[in-house]
């Protein structure tokens, strides 16, 4: 692009809110038992993209400018309440204080991000990284941003309850939303992670006799990419919107420039998976052959490579498999068809924000949409 526009950079928009959400992530996290405090807290140590509870402070920020809903559901404030992580003598259960449920924060009149918003940042990415802890023990994965991954350094047990503690700190949090709708929304993402999973794991729709396979192919594929990425994406923007108390049409919107937004994300995800280094990456390349997973590179490759089918039937579980499934890849048009599928939702997510009065953080959601279609790692 040409050098006399201004580049945009979404972070500084919300930086002031940026700058606090690991500190706050890891008082959320906080456990009496010091082993499970640092299980916990590992994945916060390195520093993540942070993509998620960037797109929540700007859809905040966005939306706060959009029309009002008639009955406004404002949530009760106490998102920022103190919590009490002390050992009680009698068991290592650490708690919420609860009494601190209690307190309330002033709002201040000129406040565009509410405190509930940036809570719901902080749970957004909570509930991630419970993924990322569970997902690298069902992938076996050595490394995760530039380090051991946490079943590495704690073996499985430990990263799995570790997963398991930030999901239940994550569900707090949000119960003191004090939002139903939100809290609805917000677990229902979980579920979800784990519906996407089990369809991945349980690769179907391949059946190469149904003349109709190469399409149901796809959708399978994209219903899978929401459910594991899109999900959260989306329903944590439309929970933005709501805390924001948007009207319909604007937590539409939301939802919906989330939802391509994540499909985009996923789709270069699994691009990147064959185009780039571990070292790259911070996390191992070419890890989806290996797992035995078909992405969307793959699936445009197979349309023209039947030799494919046979493998992909087979998980790529013999020798050369994986070597020989990724030459027939390359030499295909499946990168270039994945890009430009993502090339369309980005291009999607940038249409849902039409109605949205102009504004800094419009421009860093549509930023976001480049960046995500630009990205390396
Ligand atoms: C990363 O995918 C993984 C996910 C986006 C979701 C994984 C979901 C589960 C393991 C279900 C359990 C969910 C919860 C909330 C505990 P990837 O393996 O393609 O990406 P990677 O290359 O970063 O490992
Ligand atoms: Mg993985
Ligand atoms: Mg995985």
């Amino acid at each position: 692009k040409g050098g006399d526009l201004p580049t945009i950079d979404p972070l500084r928009i919300v930086a002031k809110e940026m700058k606090f959400l690991t500190g706050n992530i890891r008082k959320l996290l906080g456990s009496g038992h010091p082993s499970l405090d640092r299980a916990a807290k590992y994945y916060t140590q390195a520093e993540g993209k942070h993509v998620r509870p960037l797109i929540v402070l700007l859809m905040s920020r966005a939306t706060s400018l959009c029309p009002k809903a008639p009955q406004r559901q404002q949530a009760t404030v106490q998102a920022s309440a103190a919590i009490d992580t002390s050992i009680s003598p009698l068991s290592i259960l650490s708690d919420f204080n609860p009494s601190a449920g209690a307190e309330t924060e002033p709002v201040l009149a000129d406040a565009d991000i509410l405190p509930s918003q940036r809570r719901l940042a902080e749970i957004t990415e909570l509930i991630h990284t419970a993924s990322l802890l569970h997902d690298d023990v069902i992938d076996h994965s050595v490394a995760r941003r530039g380090a051991p991954s946490a079943n590495l350094e704690f073996g499985n047990k430990m990263a799995v309850l570790a997963g398991d503690f930030l999901l239940g700190r994550a569900s707090v949090a949000l119960a003191r939303l004090r939002h139903a709708e939100v809290i609805e929304l917000l677990a229902t993402v979980i579920a979800n992670l784990v519906e996407g999973e089990f369809m991945q794991l349980k690769n179907t729709a391949r059946d190469e006799t149904n003349p109709r396979w190469s399409e149901d192919t796809l959708t399978y594929y994209l219903q899978k990419t929401y459910l594991k990425t899109a999900s959260l994406i989306s329903k944590s923007c439309r929970a933005a919107a709501l805390l924001g108390g948007a009207d319909a049409q604007t937590v539409d919107a939301a939802y919906s420039y989330g939802r391509n937004l994540g499909l985009a994300f996923q789709l270069v995800d699994d691009m990147l998976d064959y185009t780039r280094s571990e070292k790259e990456l911070g996390k191992p390349a070419g890890a989806d052959l290996e797992l035995g997973l078909a992405t969307a590179p793959l699936l445009f490759a197979w349309k023209t490579m039947p030799e494919l089918g046979g493998l992909v039937g087979r998980k790529f579980a013999n020798d050369g498999d994986v070597a020989r499934a990724r030459d027939l890849v390359m030499q295909s048009d499946g990168i270039q068809q994945t890009r430009a599928l993502a090339e369309d939702y980005a291009e999607k997510a940038i249409a849902s924000l039409s109605l949205f009065p102009d504004s800094e953080a419009k421009d860093g959601l549509v930023e976001m949409a480049v960046k995500t279609l630009q990205r390396k790692k």
